[in-house]
């Protein structure tokens, strides 16, 4: 004879995109993160300082190097990386980055990519974007995407921070070309070594190119709300229903973006999936 299990508690009510939940208030108060908290809210980014031990970081550096393929000297980067080391799986599950993460993009949060990149003195910059790239505009109040991005090193303007247009994730739409262009109101996210800066899927924000010798060496971290995973796992049968049923199929199965990879990402088709975003 089972026994009768008594039925969860409902939650009738919706929190507000500032609000931190009865639940997680004592987490966050016991890792000093209100203000994180209250910043990444109001002005959609913020910087967790000492997230992790200087020997961690030293550890994430060193493994990014690693597997990040050549040439040196230019600009380079690895993704899929929960697959392809521990310090990874550490990172993204730090404590503090999983409670900004449950603050920001709710409980129950998805992990959505993780990818280093490695940047040497030099023009580049990517250009201006809001990371919720694959949703139309006007984005929703509540946050959808959550990047953490881990500078063992720590950036400042000079030495390539990410750029922020801070005002601009009140728009809640993507920059037109004209502003993508002028970068108006652009600032540096300044981070000091061993911490993790993180924004909002809304913020308008790109990289300032580096000036100084060396390389700025980081690693995003990118979490995304539960809402944004389908209902059904079809990975078990999506390789014999494409090839029954064509490229129709496999856009359904989410194989015609380029989050769908065997590599984790496909520049190619980078653009195309945000424009289908935009559609
Ligand atoms: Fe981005």
């Amino acid at each position: 004879m089972s026994e009768a299990v008594a039925e969860p508690e409902i939650i009738y009510d919706t929190l507000p995109p500032d609000a931190i939940s009865d639940e997680l208030a004592p987490v966050v108060d016991e890792l000093g993160l209100r203000e994180n908290c209250r910043q990444l809210a109001m002005e959609g980014y913020t910087v967790v300082e000492d997230a992790a031990p200087p020997e961690f970081n030293a550890r994430l550096r060193d493994k990014i190097r690693e597997i990040s393929p050549e040439p040196e000297g230019e600009t380079r980067g690895a993704n899929l990386l929960l697959a392809k080391d521990a310090v990874f799986a550490e990172a993204a599950l730090n404590p503090k980055i999983m409670a900004m993460a449950e603050f920001s993009v709710g409980r129950g949060f998805l992990i959505t990519q993780i990818a280093s990149s490695i940047m040497p003195k030099g023009p580049f910059a990517i250009r201006l974007h809001a990371d919720s790239s694959w949703l139309p505009a006007p984005f929703p109040a509540h946050n959808t995407l959550l990047t953490a991005c881990w500078t063992p090193d720590g950036y400042d303007k000079e030495s390539g921070a990410t750029l922020v247009i801070p005002g601009s994730g009140n728009l809640r739409r993507h920059p037109n070309a004209e502003e993508t262009e002028a970068k108006a109101g652009a600032i540096a996210i300044e981070a000091p070594p061993n911490s993790v800066a993180m924004w909002d899927g809304n913020i308008w924000h790109a990289n300032w190119p580096r000036q100084t010798d060396g390389e700025r060496v980081v690693c995003h971290v990118a979490y995304t709300r539960l809402m944004m995973r389908p209902v059904e796992d079809y990975s078990a049968h999506a390789d014999e229903l494409i090839e029954r049923y064509g490229k129709r199929m496999s856009q359904l199965l989410g194989r015609e973006d380029f989050l769908y990879s065997a590599g984790g990402f496909d520049p190619a088709l980078g653009i195309p999936t945000q424009n289908n975003a935009k559609r």
